[in-house]
């Protein structure tokens, strides 16, 4: 039995040794390239998939203002508590300054807007009871929730104040 066992011992190592000079030489080498290359490829389609996918299922949350406005050097005491609702409520659409953000929501300093065609009320039913798209392409407007009509006529104030420094009464 030992006897066996040793031959059967010698002829797997013989075996072996007779793989090793080959595998010495490229066996290692090769794998290890060859480990490497798959490692290059998965990250390569790694990276595609996600520039694939990410790229297109992306909804863009900002995009550029759609007009420039100029910033009034003073706000009135009412406008720059308006001012913090309209960045806490509205900017995310509206844009810094409401000068809009392309692809998302309209510019409020906009000669659409003039109070005598989008009077004060037309602020507050818009904010309590949202408003279907019409004037632009870019859908609905949500009801915002969690204001108040005084909040609302501070915002008011705030938009009217950036409206008539730049030339919008
Ligand atoms: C989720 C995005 C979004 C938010 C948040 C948002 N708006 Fe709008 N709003 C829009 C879009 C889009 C329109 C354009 C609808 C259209 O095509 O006329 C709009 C239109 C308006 C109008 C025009 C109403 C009319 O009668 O035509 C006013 C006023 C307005 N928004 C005020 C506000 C105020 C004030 C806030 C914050 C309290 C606010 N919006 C928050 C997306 C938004």
């Amino acid at each position: 039995m030992v006897g066996y066992a040793n031959h059967a011992g010698g002829g797997f190592r013989r075996a072996v040794a007779h793989q090793l000079p080959v595998a010495g030489s490229a066996g290692p080498d090769m794998s290890l390239r060859r480990a490497a290359i798959l490692i290059v490829l998965a990250a390569a389609v790694g990276v595609a998939a996600s520039l694939q996918f990410g790229g297109s299922d992306e909804i863009p949350e900002s995009g550029p203002p759609i007009v420039a406005v100029s910033v009034p050097t003073s706000l009135s005491a009412q406008a720059r508590l308006g001012q913090k609702s309209y960045d806490a409520n509205c900017a995310a659409c509206h844009g810094q300054n409401a000068a809009g953000q392309d692809g998302i929501a309209p510019p409020l300093v906009h000669i659409i807007y003039e109070p005598g065609h989008h009077g004060d009320e037309s602020f507050q039913r818009a904010v309590a009871q949202g408003v279907r798209a019409h004037h632009w392409p870019f859908g609905d407007m949500a009801p915002v929730e969690g204001l108040t009509r005084r909040d609302v006529a501070e915002i008011i104030a705030y938009v009217r104040e950036l409206q008539r420094a730049n030339g919008i009464r």
